[in-house]
């Protein structure tokens, strides 16, 4: 990464707290030190014990798997290594969230687009994509948070469903740009990610149920 990361030679110093896991299943994330080297933590620890720790042995799983498949690509971290099975170490990515960013420029946005088309062809989703899970390092965009990422086994031929994830992807991306940049989708852009029609009629059935059952 181009920004200057400052070294870190103990691995005991304190750790920084970026995030405090507050809701069901969210990790404690800190920034530490692993083996010298500046990293993040996302903690599950203290589902040690709970009935909860199977599932959040599973997160961890599934990140650092994902994480495992993406080493050596600069749009995401590199992972360290997994803490007991409830916690994931990866690179510290400095710079900042795209939601803190004083200012983004579209070349940011078309590098982004560019390394979801990149995650996409590989058979990626990353499901959760927002303005803390983008961090701005030297100008480069690195997507982190591989919690709710799913990956499509190649032996599947594309799937609907997967092809809903992919627009949905593209459209928080489009989203995002609007909010930071002011630029609009174009027309074929914004026909990409309209939803079809199955999807639509979902969307209303699921709004339908939900004020019935709140009214219920
Ligand atoms: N590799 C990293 N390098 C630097 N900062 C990071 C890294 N990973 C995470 N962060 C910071 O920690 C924050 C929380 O991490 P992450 O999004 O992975 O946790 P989360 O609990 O899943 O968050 P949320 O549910 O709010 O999306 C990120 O928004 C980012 O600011
Ligand atoms: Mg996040």
């Amino acid at each position: 990464m181009n920004n200057f990361v400052s070294p870190c030679v103990d691995d005991t110093a304190p750790a920084e707290l970026l995030k405090r896991g507050e809701r069901l299943l969210e990790p404690d994330v800190y920034r530490t030190c692993l083996n010298g080297q500046p990293a993040v933590v996302k903690d599950y620890t203290r589902y040690r014990g709970t009935p909860l720790s199977l599932l959040a042995r599973l997160l961890v799983r599934r990140e650092a798997r994902i994480l495992q498949r993406l080493s050596g690509w600069k749009h995401a971290p590199a992972l360290l290594g997994t803490i007991g099975g409830l916690a994931l170490g990866m690179e510290f990515i400095p710079g900042q969230t795209l939601s803190a960013a004083q200012s983004v420029g579209v070349e940011v946005f078309e590098q982004l687009q560019y390394a979801l088309s990149r995650l996409h062809a590989a058979g990626i989703t990353h499901n959760d994509l927002h303005g803390t899970n983008v961090m701005v390092s030297g100008g480069v965009p690195v997507l982190v948070d591989f919690t709710s990422a799913w990956r499509s086994p190649r032996w599947l031929p594309v799937h609907p469903v997967s092809r809903q994830l992919r627009r949905s992807d593209m459209k928080n991306l489009l989203k995002m740009r609007q909010r930071l940049t002011g630029l609009k989708p174009t027309p074929s852009q914004a026909a990409l990610v309209a939803d079809p029609r199955w999807v639509a009629s979902l969307r209303v059935g699921w709004k339908r149920f939900y004020r019935w059952f709140k009214s219920a």
